[in-house]
């Protein structure tokens, strides 16, 4: 696939060059931007925009069912505020080195200790990679075409891991699809990763929302409709919201089943929850495509929109966005007025099981990537909107 070619050939270059920092540090300024300083890829019905603080999403624009433009994603109006947030990641950004918690703040490699510098739970863990996160570094951009668009990261011994580790996201759009695909090479040392691309998703554009109404209840992303098909289970967590290592069942009919049937996500919430902040583990089909099943879909009957998610991961972290909308974050000028209200987005973090460098009972999960191997992940998102030519109809 070319992709992968791609992410190989750029690994090449990265190897022979890192003593001397990111090879593509200059090439960076020179790809065009548009007014809000953000880089645009395009394909047939479908238009993103990335800033490479944290290369994050900034903007995914569609055509709902009544032709109209929406933006069905949060983000900032103009890519230059994206470092004074505190977010880590920021906004919609990449989560790594090892996204999530990391439990007691060290990892065990072949019966050495690695202690790392945590940032959470009054510095007992390390959250989403650490203070220096990946989420929050900007990075460079290695191709960007009308299509595609490549960011590059060296992680030098940040946060106290271990090794320089070269990772590579490259974003392509197809007509109605957008995919990610994920490479990292590390180098000197063996360690720990964990990618995921955050993205909060509202499929009605936001336009449901009422800047004047002070309510958290209706409208939002409640009455989106989402199936996780092959998500029979979900980790058990503690208080601090670190995994125990104990799995769930999803029992039909219960609270967390949303693999029987599609349900709105408000009946999710509606039962005792303020939010949705769950992983669930992914059972794909024993062998074969990953490619061919997705492992969540949602929609909007209001715009219209749907989306399917496909992933080779083994985990996905649902989340709503729970602040309300007293957080000072607004939407986008394209979006409405106002601040993001309580669960106004959703967000369907692809991701591995939670904390497994500390579970060894997880026999054979992969967890610690070494220079033996060249980690990549993969997700797609696949866009049909009622009533207009594409896949569906097709
Ligand atoms: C929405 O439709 C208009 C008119 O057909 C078109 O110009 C525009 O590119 C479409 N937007 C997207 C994101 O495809
Ligand atoms: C922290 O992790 C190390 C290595 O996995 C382990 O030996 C130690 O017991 C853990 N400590 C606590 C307090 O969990
Ligand atoms: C953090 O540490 C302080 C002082 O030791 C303690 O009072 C507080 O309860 C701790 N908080 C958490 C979340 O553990
Ligand atoms: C955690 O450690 C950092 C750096 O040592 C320090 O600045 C910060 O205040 C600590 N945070 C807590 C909650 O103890
Ligand atoms: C993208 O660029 C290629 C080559 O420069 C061109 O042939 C193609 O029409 C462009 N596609 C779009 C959607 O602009
Ligand atoms: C928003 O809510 C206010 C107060 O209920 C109402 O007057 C107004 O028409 C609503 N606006 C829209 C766009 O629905
Ligand atoms: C909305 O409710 C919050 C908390 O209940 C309150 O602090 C705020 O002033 C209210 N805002 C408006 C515009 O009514
Ligand atoms: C749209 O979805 C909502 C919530 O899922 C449901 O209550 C409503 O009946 C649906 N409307 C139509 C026209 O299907
Ligand atoms: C991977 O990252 C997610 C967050 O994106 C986190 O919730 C999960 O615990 C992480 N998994 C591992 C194996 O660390």
């Amino acid at each position: 696939m070319n992709l992968w070619k791609l992410s190989v050939g750029i690994f090449a270059a990265v190897k022979s060059v890192w003593t001397r920092g990111s090879p593509f540090a200059a090439l960076t300024a020179l790809w065009p931007t548009n007014e809000e300083s953000k880089f645009i890829i395009q394909s047939e019905g479908i238009r993103l925009a990335f800033t490479n603080h944290g290369a994050a999403v900034t903007n995914l624009w569609l055509n709902n069912t009544y032709g109209e433009e929406i933006d069905v994603v949060l983000g900032l109006d103009d890519a230059r505020d994206y470092p004074a947030l505190q977010s880590n990641p920021f906004l919609n950004g990449v989560i790594g080195r090892y996204s999530g918690f990391l439990s007691n703040s060290s990892y065990p490699v072949d019966g050495t200790i690695y202690p790392v510098m945590p940032n959470a739970h009054n510095n007992t863990s390390l959250f989403n990679g650490g203070d220096k996160g990946w989420g929050r570094q900007t990075w460079d951009i290695a191709v960007h075409i009308n299509n595609s668009i490549t960011f590059v990261l060296f992680d030098n011994r940040w946060n106290g891991f271990p090794g320089i580790f070269a990772s590579c996201v490259t974003h392509t759009v197809t007509p109605y699809e957008w995919r990610i695909a994920f490479g990292v090479t590390p180098l000197l040392k063996a360690g720990p990763i964990n990618l995921s691309q955050q993205v909060f998703f509202n499929l009605d554009g936001f336009r449901t929302i009422n800047a004047s109404i002070n309510e958290t209840d209706h409208g939002m992303v409640l009455d989106h409709r989402l199936r996780l098909p092959v998500a029979g289970m979900r980790f058990d967590v503690d208080e601090r919201g670190i995994p125990t290592g104990d799995l769930k069942s999803n029992r039909e009919g219960t609270e967390h089943d949303f693999w029987s049937a599609e349900k709105s996500i408000g009946e999710g919430i509606k039962n005792g929850l303020a939010g949705l902040d769950v992983t669930y583990a992914l059972s794909h089909k024993p062998s074969g495509d990953k490619e061919d099943e997705p492992v969540a879909i949602l929609s909007s009957n209001i715009s219209g929109v749907t989306m399917e998610l496909y992933t080779d991961q083994d985990a996905l972290h649902v989340i709503t966005w729970n602040q309300d909308r007293f957080g000072s974050l607004q939407l986008k000028k394209g979006q409405g007025a106002g601040n993001v209200p309580r669960h106004a987005a959703i967000s369907l973090e692809m991701q591995d099981w939670p904390d497994a460098v500390h579970h060894p009972e997880w026999r054979n999960r992969k967890t610690i990537w070494g220079m033996d191997g060249l980690y990549t992940r993969f997700a797609t998102y696949k866009f049909s909107v009622a009533g207009k030519g594409n896949r569906e109809e097709t």
